[in-house]
């Protein structure tokens, strides 16, 4: 029997939430999880089923799994969904109607990956990987620097990508702009050495190409569809990167990508606890908002022992207390809050939270990787 008190600790976390097109029954949000089921692209009967059952165990928010947009090299392995072409984009809508009809709401995050390693399947696009300077990690080439039509037309395909993902049905979109795949290897001056208008010594000049996929998307979408923007100060190919080491370089980062029209920033960590400037126990999300006043997403071992980049080396995680989630929750450092692999093994953990059945989390099992649980 769970007592008032069990019930009101976790409150903060279901107040609805309403911005332009999302109106979200609590604020938690699936986090993007690549799973790679989608043969040829295509998302199957089995992703329908996987993404229903997370709205039925009350997600408020659902993010697709990374979809790549439609440009040659966007993706380094077959089985990740498209969005893009007639028969993936049928299968999305299959997606986003059992969603509804489950309650839920949900977004796709729309990804091109940069340049990149090729994945273990040893599988490779009929082009070569493209990037702002052609480099996978700092100063080694995996593929080929972008050419202003490369630009322009990668520019279009995200917008194309936002105007399906609002005629599809979807509720808003998500930019994959971190973890350093394409938009973020522009951020980034270890990968971004270009000397046109698209590079420069500052963060603030190398969000062009960021700048400029927001603007291409809101004005495929219109006004009143949410815009959420993925960020991270942290690379894949290198966890020590900081791109804005200032509260002030974060305000330059972040401005003109809102001014752009982001109405929501994600802010990745893979420790959401961790403080991201001196002098104040603030996270990146808790920062973002301070210095953008927009919504943001924290994200980052919510709720587990250990982060996520264990997964990829078959590590499990147990589960671990809420409490100084809700502390920040509470003081307002953010809106929402997403959930990685607590909702890939359990998609009854928003429910069994809301229930107050916080001894019945049973955290993160690398087994749930191998199926869509
Ligand atoms: C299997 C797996 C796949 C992921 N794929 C993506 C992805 O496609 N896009 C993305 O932005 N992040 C991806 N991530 C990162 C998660 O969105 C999330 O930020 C991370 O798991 C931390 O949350 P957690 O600690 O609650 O798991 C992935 C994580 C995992 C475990």
């Amino acid at each position: 029997m769970k007592t008032l008190a069990d019930l009101e600790k976790v409150e903060a976390l279901f107040r609805p939430f309403d911005l332009k097109s999302l109106h979200l029954r609590n604020r938690i949000v699936m986090a993007p999880m690549t799973r790679a089921f989608s043969p040829q692209g295509v998302p199957t009967d089995d992703v329908t089923a996987y993404y229903r059952r997370r709205a039925e165990g009350e997600v408020g928010l659902i993010l697709s799994e990374g979809t790549v947009i439609d440009r040659p090299a966007s993706s380094n392995e077959p089985n990740i969904p498209h969005f893009y072409g007639d028969q993936a984009l049928a299968g999305w809508k299959k997606v986003i109607d059992s969603v509804h009809q489950a309650g839920g709401a949900m977004a796709p995050q729309l990804w091109h990956m940069g340049v990149m390693q090729p994945s273990q399947s040893g599988w490779l696009p009929s082009q070569p990987f493209e990037g702002p300077s052609g480099y996978v990690m700092p100063g080694q080439t995996g593929g080929v620097a972008m050419t202003d039509t490369d630009i322009a037309d990668t520019i279009a395909a995200f917008a194309k990508a936002a105007a399906d993902a609002k005629r599809l049905g979807f509720d808003s979109l998500e930019i994959h702009g971190a973890h350093g795949y394409l938009v973020d290897q522009f951020f980034w001056e270890g990968l971004n050495t270009r000397t046109d208008a698209f590079g420069g010594k500052t963060l603030a000049e190398r969000s062009r190409f960021g700048v400029e996929v927001v603007k291409a998307m809101r004005a495929a979408v219109g006004d009143d569809f949410a815009i959420i923007l993925r960020l991270s100060q942290w690379k894949q190919q290198d966890f020590t990167v900081q791109l804005a080491k200032t509260p002030q370089e974060l305000e330059a980062w972040l401005n003109p990508l809102a001014d752009a029209g982001v109405d929501i920033f994600h802010c990745s960590q893979r420790r959401f606890w961790e403080a991201e400037f001196e002098g104040s126990d603030l996270n990146f999300a808790g920062w973002a908002k301070k210095v953008s006043g927009k919504a943001t997403i924290t994200v980052g071992s919510i709720g587990l022992n250990s982060d996520f980049m264990g997964a990829f080396q078959g590590q499990s995680s147990q589960a671990s207390s809420i409490d100084e989630l809700l502390r920040r929750m509470d003081r307002g450092d953010f809106d929402l809050v997403a959930i990685g692999r607590s909702l890939l093994s359990d998609p009854a953990w928003v429910k069994k939270v809301r229930e107050g059945r916080l001894e019945e989390l049973s955290g993160f099992n690398n087994q749930s990787l191998a199926t869509l649980v």
